[in-house]
């Protein structure tokens, strides 16, 4: 079934949440090692591994952009699976966890793609690609005040992001196995059916 219902999520939800996760699974490795490495990778610019992780890193975030945005517009224009029966502070936890997700999706990759149109100087900026296709760079932020116009600022949020984002994560997976394991609920079923339904 394609559509949510209020008992289960569709498959255009189940497929859009899984996806985002594999994505992220390969982004953020990349990610780190790109921020030990490629500061130097660029300067020398013989290290093309290295470039070329780059290359996928800015291509895939960029992919990962756009499933956010088709994944919040999926939900907000349709219903979704009732909550299911639990403490009030657990529902309260799980809807500022989805709530503060939802907003990682977008700042994630909007403060790599600004951090990287500044890494670059205005005669010489550092190419944003997709794929192989030159990327258009957020050069204007490079006429606002500092710090707004710096590399740092940019980055800094890019990082925090992975700290906040990479908390919530582990406190909404270890969730997700609570549901499963201890309450013995359907929670995990209806978002992974190919797990055994518990009723
Ligand atoms: C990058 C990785 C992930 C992100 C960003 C993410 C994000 C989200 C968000 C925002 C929702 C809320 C859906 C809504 O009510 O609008 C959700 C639901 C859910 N997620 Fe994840 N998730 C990720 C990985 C995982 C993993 C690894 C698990 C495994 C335990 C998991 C289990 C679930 C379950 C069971 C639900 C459904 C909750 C319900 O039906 O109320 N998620 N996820
Ligand atoms: C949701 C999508 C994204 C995720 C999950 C992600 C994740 C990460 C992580 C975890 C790091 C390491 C942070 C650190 O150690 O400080 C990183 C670094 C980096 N990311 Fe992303 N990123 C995403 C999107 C993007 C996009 C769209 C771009 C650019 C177009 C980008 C450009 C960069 C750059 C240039 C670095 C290295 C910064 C440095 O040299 O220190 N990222 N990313």
């Amino acid at each position: 079934m394609r559509e949510n219902t209020t008992a289960r999520w569709g498959t255009v939800s189940i497929t859009l949440h899984w996806m985002f996760a594999v994505f992220v699974a390969i982004q953020v490795p990349i990610g780190f090692w790109l921020s030990r490495e490629a500061p130097q990778a660029r300067i020398t610019g013989d290290d093309w591994l290295l470039l070329w992780l780059e290359q996928i890193h800015h291509s895939m975030g960029f992919v990962i952009l756009a499933v956010a945005a088709l994944r919040i517009s999926w939900r907000l224009s349709h219903i979704s699976p009732s909550a299911p029966p639990a403490p009030a502070y657990q529902k309260v936890l799980a809807h500022i966890t989805h709530i503060a997700l939802y907003v990682l999706m977008i700042v994630f990759p909007l403060s790599g793609w600004a951090g990287s149109s500044l890494i670059g100087s205005a005669q010489f900026p550092v190419p944003i690609n997709f794929f192989g296709l030159e990327m258009i760079g957020l050069g204007f932020l490079r006429s606002l005040e500092p710090p707004f116009n710096t590399f740092r600022l940019y980055r800094d949020i890019h990082t925090y992001c992975w700290w906040v984002g990479g908390g919530l994560l582990t406190l909404h997976i270890l969730a997700g196995l609570y549901h499963h394991f201890v309450v013995k609920d359907d929670v995990l079923h209806r978002m992974l059916p190919v797990l055994k339904k518990r009723e």
